[in-house]
């Protein structure tokens, strides 16, 4: 789920105005539900289903309007971790397609055209992100991990309890047989990546790698606390290549007069 402590905002949800602007002429509407909040597969279908059964009925008997357009923006989540649900975008695609021509015709409106704004759904699971373990700290009630990154590389459990799993990059066929805490190196009691992921018992030096972290982390990175963003690097077909050099002390000097 994308919300799962419910703290955050939810927008927007049972009531709906519409206003009329001059010389404007409004050719359909957008539904906007980003930040994963479709990760959810039952969420989905009834996020799409409601806008899409309440839309056509309310623009055409309250407003006289019959929108062209069914935009149904992006938000189709993928699975970061495990146990995290993701609707098959191709198939909720399709399903919400065929609920539009449907509600549109009951209420006597022409179907619309239905256009899709995916984003993470193409590129989120193309990316990986590699981490150095530096400490290994074992506590009688939790192990920490400590890694060189963290929330300037990705601030989306900070920001909304996003969670995520790891592995052992280098250690993959190893059992994963003890449970730890991954934190970063920001010296913030928050700047935990993971809460918890079970590994084959880490030590220093070993390589972690985060799965699913091509969407929203490179492009949410900052330089919090003074850390430099990382390197990326375009793997494919046996081959890497740099597309993005690590930040130096130069880089983040350069404003500095
Ligand atoms: C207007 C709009 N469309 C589409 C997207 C893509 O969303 P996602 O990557 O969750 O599919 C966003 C993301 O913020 C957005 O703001």
């Amino acid at each position: 789920m994308g919300n799962p402590s419910g703290r955050y905002a939810i927008v927007g949800v049972g009531t709906s105005r519409f206003g009329k602007l001059q010389g404007v002429s409004a050719m359909g509407f957008t539904l906007e539900a980003s930040a994963n909040a479709m990760a959810d597969a039952g969420i989905a279908r009834d996020a799409v289903d409601g806008v899409l059964v309440m839309m056509p009925a309310v623009m055409g008997e309250q407003h006289g309007w019959a929108a062209r357009v069914a935009d149904l923006g992006g938000g189709f989540g993928i699975r970061h971790h495990p146990d995290e649900d993701a609707p098959d975008a191709v198939e909720l695609a399709a399903t919400a397609a065929a609920t539009a021509r449907k509600a549109f015709v009951a209420a006597g409106l022409p179907e619309p055209a239905v256009w899709l704004e995916p984003g993470r759904c193409l590129v989120g699971r193309a990316g990986v992100t590699l981490y150095r373990v530096g400490a290994v700290k074992r506590l009688p009630d939790r192990t920490w991990v400590a890694i060189d990154g963290g929330m300037s590389d990705n601030p989306r459990p900070q920001l909304y309890d996003a969670r995520y799993t790891a592995w052992s990059a280098a250690r993959a066929d190893e059992s994963p047989d003890e449970a730890v805490s991954v934190a970063g190196m920001h010296c913030e009691s928050g700047d935990v990546l993971i809460d918890d992921v079970f590994l084959p018992s880490p030590r220093r030096g070993d390589l972690l790698a985060v799965p699913a972290t091509g969407a929203y982390t490179l492009a949410m990175s900052s330089n919090y606390n003074g850390v430099g963003r990382p390197a990326a690097a375009l793997v494919g077909g046996g081959e890497a290549r740099l597309i993005r050099r690590r930040e130096t002390t130069d880089d983040l000097l350069r404003l500095e007069t």
